[in-house]
């Protein structure tokens, strides 16, 4: 087990060789109590759970935490599990890189907590009200004396709320249950000859913790406004990503989607959308009655991938489409391969326009705790971060599917709401969003409060009234995992896949690039990516190789090796790297890998593929929530060609819609489909009807009479 480090920014003193190790000591003792309160953990004795490191100057703050001009290099020596901050009093408005220390931390390590410590004689300072807190020093220097002190102020930035609150319920408060789900605690399987072994093998405390929203102590997820432990698990969570304002959603992010674009749409708006968004983006627009326009999607047909839109092409299509007022722009920030896009020039054009920003980040939640994913703007001097949501630029919104790559089950989800959205609401008189000021108003003006009840009226749509509430704490607990070790867990991954693709490409004689696919593989084209900010996350390993042919015997070694990927093409395989990836993980693949080293490497140049390009080509004739919702016609696909769809179809995964309500169907649309039913199966096309799984295959288009009818109109 390894210490966590608390990192002091300390004026040097005669005394310290003295008071250093008496500071250690109290921060460890209190940690350790905090722990077994917080945690049910027992931190041992032999070793000091938190490492006290001092540092005196300023600029060796950055060397510290192993960050340097673009924060990817050197990082993971030392240095890298850094908890808390504490700041002396006289550094803490020095600058450090041309800012101010405050916006300097901000900017590359976001989510750690910091305190300001406070000297007799000192002139007061004041601190930020997030995420810092101010102490005397002798809390430090005397620390068997503000024990208690120390073990509420580590509460104040690590306890669980609505964790804590339900293993209290769970254990100490709960009696006799008179209310759902109708397992009664577990009782109905602990009770039964036959389904006992399913209360062992989950353990006591899962139906333990599976209660009712009748027990008002904890909160109900549908009444966020009220002060609850849940509720109070939430405005931490706002605070430790950084956002204005924080929601937990069950049912994953497909429903955080649909809650967020029915809060933001209104029937007959325009909204910019990269076709490459997952179908509950599509849902949702289709039910907000908004009108979608696609953005040029990027197929690349050589990996069989997904690339990002550029830049210039959401400049130009936010210029065609000026006189449409677009109310919002909606990306996947970081695509299912990792591309990262440069958030705060998405932003910067959205804000020129009037046009808010929606990110869908289902995929990479743990930005926020690391510098990796921050990137220095030599122009301004300004540090950027690629989490979407953030204090410094970015998004106006952002949802995650904390599940996918954090510590919790499946389905748990977040909606984050930025500081930038809640100034343009409430602060910003810029012209080109009166129409936002307008729609949220309360008293004549642009109000947050007004925003967020609309948002919490359309999650009560969308959620279900009984939530899970074991769901619930892992959310919480998450975010407060990442809070407290985030920066460790981060940089581990980032080192073990760094040493895992150069044992790799060692193996096999070939560079890196061309044993994994980067930034340029993935969004092909001419253009430079990297200069325009764009960055591929090394946690999604996607390994190339040679052929079809060696693609699927790979996959065969790896299951016979017991190794499940994530997702693949004909010539690619999809390996994350989440919270709970150990490092002997990456042993067991090493191993497939070197077994298998003549199947890897780049595939040769595939005929150029454009099936899939032209089959995502088109704009909706007719408006998807008309075409969804009437008079339809069952047809075989291929009749289908002609027609206007009127439902969705949707290979999955990825879950890209290749049929959406309101598009003239194609022929190219009607290949794709073939193509995926024959390589995939047909159970890998959503939306399709067909009898026991075989031709013939049939999709609901409009009818002659409706077709005329929406046409018209
Ligand atoms: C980009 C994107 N957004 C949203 C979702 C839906 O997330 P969830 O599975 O949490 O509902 C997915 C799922 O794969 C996705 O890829």
């Amino acid at each position: 087990m390894r210490s966590l480090t608390v990192l002091w920014l300390h004026k040097p003193d005669v005394d310290d060789a003295a008071v250093m190790p008496v500071v250690e000591h109290g921060l460890s003792d209190a940690f350790r109590d905090f722990c077994h309160d917080a945690f049910n953990v027992r931190m041992p004795l032999e070793y000091p759970p938190l490492k006290l490191v001092t540092v005196t100057t300023l600029e060796e703050l950055p060397h510290a935490l192993f960050i340097d001009g673009d924060c990817r290099k050197g990082l993971t020596e030392g240095g890298d599990d850094t908890c808390l901050f504490l700041v002396d009093d006289c550094i803490f408005s020095d600058r450090l890189g041309g800012l101010p220390l405050k916006d300097w931390l901000k900017a590359y390590i976001p989510a750690i907590p910091r305190v300001v410590v406070t000297y007799p004689g000192h002139a007061a300072v004041i601190v930020p009200q997030r995420r810092w807190a101010k102490k005397a020093i002798e809390v430090f220097t005397s620390p068997a004396l503000y024990h208690d002190r120390l073990v509420h102020l580590f509460k104040a930035f690590w306890l669980p709320r609505f964790w804590s609150a339900l293993k209290q319920y769970v254990q100490v408060k709960a009696g006799t249950n008179w209310h759902t789900p109708g397992h009664n605690g577990g009782n109905a399987f602990a009770a039964s000859p036959f389904l006992r072994g399913l209360h062992e093998a989950f353990g006591s405390m899962i139906f333990r913790s599976d209660l009712s929203v009748s027990v008002e102590s904890l909160g109900d997820l549908s009444s966020p406004e009220i002060q609850t432990p849940l509720s109070e698990a939430q405005r931490m969570s706002s605070e430790i990503f950084g956002s204005a304002l924080s929601r937990y959603v069950t049912n994953g992010t497909s429903t955080s989607n649909k809650a967020m674009l029915m809060t933001l749409l209104k029937p007959g708006e325009v909204v910019l959308v990269d076709r490459n968004c997952h179908k509950s983006v599509h849902h949702a627009i289709v039910t907000s009655g908004a009108i979608p326009h696609y953005l040029p999607s990027r197929w690349n047909a050589r990996l069989g991938v997904w690339g990002p839109v550029s830049l210039w092409e959401i400049a130009r299509e936010l210029e065609a489409n000026a006189a449409r007022k677009p109310r919002l722009v909606i990306l996947t920030t970081c695509t299912y391969e990792g591309v990262l896009y440069p958030v705060w020039e998405v932003a910067r054009l959205c804000e020129q326009a009037g046009v808010l920003f929606y990110a869908d980040e289902a995929w990479a939640g743990y930005m926020n705790f690391h510098p990796f994913y921050s990137r220095g703007d030599e122009a301004t001097g300004r540090t950027m971060r690629y989490n979407a949501v953030n204090e410094t630029s970015g998004a106006h919104f952002a949802v995650q599917s904390t599940h996918k790559t954090m510590a919790a089950f499946s389905q748990a989800s977040m909606i984050h709401v930025s500081m930038r959205f809640k100034a343009l609401l409430e602060e910003d008189a810029s012209p080109q969003f009166r129409w936002l000021r307008r729609r949220f108003a309360m008293n004549g003006r642009g109000s947050f409060e007004k925003f967020t009840h609309d948002l919490h009226e359309f999650l009560r749509y969308w959620h279900s009234t009984s939530p899970h509430y074991p769901f619930l704490a892992t959310l919480d607990v998450a975010g407060v995992q990442m809070r407290l070790e985030g920066m460790k867990l981060i940089d581990e991954r980032l080192k073990w896949t760094a040493e895992f693709r150069a044992r790799v490409a060692a193996e096999c004689g070939l560079p890196e690039s061309s044993c994994f696919a980067g930034l340029k593989d993935i969004a092909g084209g001419e253009s430079d990516w990297s200069a325009a900010g764009y960055f591929k996350d090394p946690l999604k390993i996607v390994l190339m190789l040679k052929s079809p042919a060696s693609c699927a015997a790979f996959k065969k070694s790896l299951l016979k090796s017991h190794i499940q990927w994530e997702k693949s093409t004909a010539v690619t395989v999809l390996f994350l790297v989440t919270v709970g990836t150990v490092e002997e993980h990456f042993e067991d693949l090493f191993r497939v890998c070197r077994l298998n080293r003549d199947l890897i490497g780049r595939p040769e140049a595939s005929e150029t593929d454009l099936s899939v390009s032209q089959a995502v080509a088109g704009q909706p004739v007719v408006l998807p929530h008309d075409a969804a919702l009437c008079d339809g016609e069952l047809v075989t696909l291929e009749a289908a060609v002609g027609r206007i769809a009127s439902q969705f179809l949707v290979p999955y995964p990825p879950g890209i819609p290749v049929f959406v309500p309101g598009l003239r169907v194609t022929e190219s649309m009607v290949e794709l489909i073939r193509k995926v039913i024959a390589e995939e199966g047909v159970g890998s096309v959503h939306g399709l009807f067909c009898r026991g799984g075989h031709a013939p295959y049939y999709v609901e288009v409009l009818n002659k009479d409706e077709e005329k009818r929406l046409e018209k109109d």
